[in-house]
């Protein structure tokens, strides 16, 4: 059974106050990577991420596993400790990364500043996995990211439905055992699978994005 905090009535109908409810269809297609429209000033309430993640919890998972964890990092150290492992990661990936149209300059330029500033998002959400994917077969690593990354992508839009902005992230992982030996995460049992950044944002026009086109990725009745 849900439990929801008293402020989540009305956060369900709308991601503010004064905001038009958004429709499902509207969430799925506006729950965009938030980087330059994060308020880095603003404190995000500790409740609001536990009903996220209250939901996230309704996701599928394999054979009912539930094989999840969900490490929540709001504490300054932590973060600027968790930070230094992500920049490093970010400029080995960064350099080699050429931005050869205008939505790559973009992308660079957004990740970059996420990068620059990623100690002072406010919440940092890691997914965390019991087991060892990388250890296993393709069904198995399959339905163990499968087990967790559905949850996940919930949180993200429960938190786009509340206001936040996240985005997904996964350069921190070069450094896993560092991190985990930070957060005390049994680094040999549990994996983790990513880091969601989370911080209310600033303003609320997010809009559909450009995507490859249906007819190109589609393949009715075989390949
Ligand atoms: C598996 C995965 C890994 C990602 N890793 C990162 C990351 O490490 N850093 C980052 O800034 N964004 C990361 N992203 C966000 C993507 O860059 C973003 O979702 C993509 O560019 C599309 O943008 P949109 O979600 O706003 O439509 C990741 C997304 C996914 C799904």
């Amino acid at each position: 059974m849900l439990h929801f905090g008293t402020s989540s009535r009305a956060s369900l109908y709308g991601s503010a106050m004064n905001q038009a409810p958004l429709d499902p269809d509207t969430l799925l297609t506006t729950t965009r990577a938030v980087r330059l429209r994060l308020d880095f000033d603003r404190p995000v309430e500790p409740d609001l991420i536990d009903e996220c993640l209250q939901i996230a919890l309704q996701a599928p998972t394999a054979s009912n596993s539930q094989p999840w964890h969900f490490v929540v990092v709001t504490d300054p150290a932590l973060r600027e400790a968790i930070a230094v492992h992500y920049r490093r990661s970010f400029a080995d990936y960064i350099r080699p990364a050429a931005a050869d149209d205008a939505a790559g300059a973009r992308l660079v330029k957004s990740a970059t500043y996420l990068a620059d500033r990623f100690a002072e998002v406010p919440v940092y959400v890691i997914p965390v996995l019991r087991g060892r994917p990388e250890q296993q077969g393709l069904t198995s690593q399959a339905s163990q990211y499968g087990s967790i990354l559905q949850a996940t992508w919930s949180f993200q839009l429960a938190a786009r439905a509340r206001g936040l902005g996240t985005c997904f992230t996964t350069l921190h992982l070069a450094y896993e055992e560092e991190v985990a030996a930070l957060l005390g995460i049994p680094h040999g049992r549990y994996a983790q699978v990513g880091l969601v950044t989370a911080g209310h944002t600033l303003g609320d026009s997010f809009r559909p994005a450009a995507r490859r086109p249906l007819d190109a990725i589609v393949h009715r009745n075989g390949w």
